[in-house]
């Protein structure tokens, strides 16, 4: 096992590339089995969750072959199973999308419930509404989650709460079903949209995604495809919140600045300088920030996984905010470490009172889930002293090369095995 251990203290320079989006990567592989033939996708993250999707795909039979660095062809016409247990799934999150891609190729699906991150109750019962609207009979069988249909038609569903999960889920399982399913109150983040363009990209026929209601027209066959993912955003929001947190001067290269807008009007009210390209966005910070509120929602809103590192920021600024957790039950826990840093924060229920404090302090600290996790990071590279941040385990689920891109952009952060760390020294 590893842990972080960073000096604090350096501003942050130069430019950053950003990799494919996790979030999209998780809902696209899972997405080449409703495929008759091989699917070329670039821009794959070379992060643990999609190592984790890799190994399913291929214990079910689909081949996966490395083409270049972020470029892998799969072929899922091998696949007979249809059964994904908790040791295959790893206990990821998206383990989930297998019951929606292996019901719409086999009409089977027998999958280990969802793991992931531990920021609050994460039921998929608005999935399974999706599925038995679809014709499913869904049972819990074994520790497993069993969906079986004789045939898929095309359904009506409203989702009760806006879920990225459920809207990527039905859609998967309704790409081939037979007739029109409706989704309403559909999530509309970016990596909805992406896997819609994806899955036409094969033949299917979608309309709608990126707006609250999508459309499926079911189609019998799908054919293998090239697609590149999106950027990620999420990725990207927290090397701009610490090149402002670091008073920075930070270009983040390969993104949809679209996909940004939330995060760039937050970050400008608390007076970070931000210019905009066709695919970067420039982060320019001179200043302590100022106060600012925020409140999580669903897309466009301002996302929750871009919360724990926004509070770092806030956790240093001229003042007091309010963040609100609009979309999870559980997503403070990081605030107990940032604390232990020195940062001063009430937390009561979903919201949480911040007063900025001039400085933070280092200390040892752990990654509660992984954007908590990219939270410990930022909050270690302001510090004076010398953070260490253990259970990395979690960063290493989304984010590609964390301590190559930090390091390029002047921090000073290491990868050191746990045991070895009272005698780890790092240079200045
Ligand atoms: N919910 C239900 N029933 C369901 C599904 C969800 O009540 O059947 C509730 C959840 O409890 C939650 C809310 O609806 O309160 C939203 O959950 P959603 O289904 O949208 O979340 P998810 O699909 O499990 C994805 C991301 C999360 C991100 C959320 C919200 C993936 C693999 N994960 O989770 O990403 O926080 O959407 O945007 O796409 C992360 O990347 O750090 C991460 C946690």
């Amino acid at each position: 096992m590893d842990k972080f251990v960073i000096k604090g203290g350096k501003r942050l320079s130069g430019k950053v590339e950003i990799s494919g989006a996790k979030n999209a990567a998780v809902a696209i592989l899972p997405a080449v089995l409703l495929a008759d033939s091989p699917c070329i996708i670039d821009n794959v993250p070379d992060i643990s969750d999609v190592n984790a999707i890799f190994t399913v795909l291929r214990q079910l039979g689909a081949t996966v072959n490395k083409l270049n660095r972020t470029t892998y062809e799969i072929d899922p016409s091998g696949v007979r199973s249809y059964v994904v247990t908790k040791e295959m799934s790893q206990s990821m999150r998206a383990s989930s999308y297998f019951l929606g891609a292996l019901l719409g190729r086999m009409r089977r699906a027998k999958v280990a419930p969802p793991g992931g991150c531990d920021i609050g109750l994460r039921p998929i019962d608005q999935h399974i509404k999706g599925f038995e609207a679809l014709g499913a009979r869904v049972t819990i069988e074994g520790g497993l989650v069993d969906a079986r249909a004789e045939k898929l038609g095309g359904c009506s569903v409203y989702l009760d709460v806006v879920s990225v999960g459920a809207t990527i889920n039905i859609m998967l399982a309704a790409a081939r079903a037979r007739g029109m399913t409706v989704i309403e109150n559909a999530a509309r983040e970016p990596h909805v949209v992406d896997l819609a363009n994806f899955l036409n990209s094969m033949g299917a026929d979608i309309m709608g995604a990126g707006t609250s209601v999508i459309k499926i027209r079911g189609v019998e066959h799908l054919k293998g495809t090239e697609y590149s993912i999106i950027p990620d955003q999420i990725e990207a929001g927290t090397y701009m919140v610490a090149a402002a947190a670091t008073k920075g001067d930070v270009t983040i290269c390969n993104v949809t600045p679209k996909h940004l807008e939330s995060i760039i009007a937050k970050l400008k009210e608390t007076g970070v300088t931000v210019e905009e390209g066709d695919d970067w966005v420039r982060v320019v910070m001179k200043k302590r920030p100022g106060k600012c509120n925020i409140k999580t929602m669903p897309h466009p809103g301002f996302p929750t996984d871009m919360q724990p590192q926004f509070a770092t920021l806030l956790a240093i600024s001229n003042g007091t905010s309010i963040v609100t957790e609009g979309v999870w039950d559980n997503r403070f826990r990081y605030a107990d470490q940032l604390t232990f840093m020195g940062a001063d924060i009430q937390v009561d229920g979903k919201s949480a009172v911040i007063t900025g404090v001039e400085k933070l302090k280092a200390a040892a600290v752990k990654s509660n889930d992984l954007r908590a996790g990219a939270a410990m990071i930022i909050a270690g590279l302001i510090a004076e002293g010398v953070t260490e941040i253990e259970d990395i385990e979690y960063i290493d689920r989304g984010y590609e090369q964390v301590v190559e891109k930090f390091t390029q952009l002047g921090a000073n952060i290491k990868r050191v095995p746990v045991l070895d760390a009272p005698t780890i020294k790092i240079a200045n």
